[in-house]
């Protein structure tokens, strides 16, 4: 039986019990509802709590310039552009990424998704001229092969070419291109080196974890991580369920009017969220 026929018998039930069907037999209206309420008190709701960790979002948050003082005084570089690109940051979120590498002036930054490059364009020219920008995306080979599923969401069957917006830009040679499925790749030469690491790659949940769980070997102690689409849309459930989890043993911020999570030391936050 589908769903909505379920649901239409359920309702007819309920309807019957609620009309003059009590007056004509009492007691089997009263075994009806004595075996209802058995079933809710019966009912285990031990799984309750981590699908609440799944669909709501309970990191709090703090404005750009609470987290960086002064922020919004430091000038920052935008290519002209359509925003959102689909697949890719707000124009929003672009300006925020831009303002935090003015702002931290990082010497190695890491990016887990390249996708078309815009946001590895906007971190070479607003980064210092000495910063290495490194870039992980999928080579086309193996895009549909990867350790974990890769979930579907607006890019999914898209033709693009990964860093295509950064090619033949004069600033290219700040960049790192590298090729892989991030959960088995490689990272030792990285360690203990990153000013600032931005996830967005695979939003599966189980590759979110070992993005980040890389991310954090990679980082140096005053590193920041930034992980992009904390949302509520159905291809981000992976992000916002291990953000979540993550958030009960590490300080996680949210940044206002974007869909990035910030982990960094000593923030202040709000707790209305
Ligand atoms: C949402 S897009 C990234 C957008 C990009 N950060 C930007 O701002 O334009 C996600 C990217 O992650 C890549 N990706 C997905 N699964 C991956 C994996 N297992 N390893 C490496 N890259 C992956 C996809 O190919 C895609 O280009």
């Amino acid at each position: 039986m589908s769903k909505s026929r379920k649901i239409i018998k359920c309702a007819k039930v309920f309807l019957k019990y609620l009309g003059l069907y009590p007056l004509i037999a009492p007691r089997k209206t009263r075994r009806f509802f004595r075996t209802i309420g058995d079933a809710i008190l019966k009912y285990d709701t031990s799984h309750v709590s981590s699908q609440i960790l799944q669909c709501k979002k309970i990191i709090p948050y703090a404005e750009l310039d609470e987290l960086f003082p002064k922020i919004k005084t430091i000038p920052m570089l935008i290519m002209p552009g359509k925003y959102p690109d689909e697949g890719g940051l707000t124009l929003y979120e672009l300006i925020t990424v831009c303002a935090i590498c003015k702002y931290i002036k990082p010497s190695k930054i890491f990016e887990f998704g390249t996708f078309k490059g815009n946001t590895t364009l906007h971190l070479t020219l607003n980064s210092p001229d000495r910063c290495e920008i490194n870039t992980l995306d999928l080579p086309p080979e193996i895009r549909g092969d990867t350790l974990f599923p890769v979930e579907d969401g607006p890019i999914t069957g898209m033709s693009f070419s990964v860093g295509e917006k950064y090619q033949g830009s004069s600033l290219e040679n700040k960049i790192n291109q590298l090729y892989g499925d991030s959960a088995p790749f490689d990272y030792t030469r990285f360690y203990g080196s990153m000013d600032l690491i931005i996830i967005d790659g695979n939003h599966q949940y189980d590759n979110v974890k070992s993005d980040s769980e890389n991310a954090f070997r990679m980082l140096n102690p005053e590193g920041i991580i930034l992980w992009h689409d904390y949302t509520l849309l159905p291809d981000h459930r992976g992000v916002i369920q291990y953000l979540n989890e993550l958030s009960s043993t590490l300080k996680l911020i949210r940044i206002a009017d974007t869909c990035f999570v910030m982990s960094r030391k000593g923030d202040k936050i709000h707790h209305d969220c």
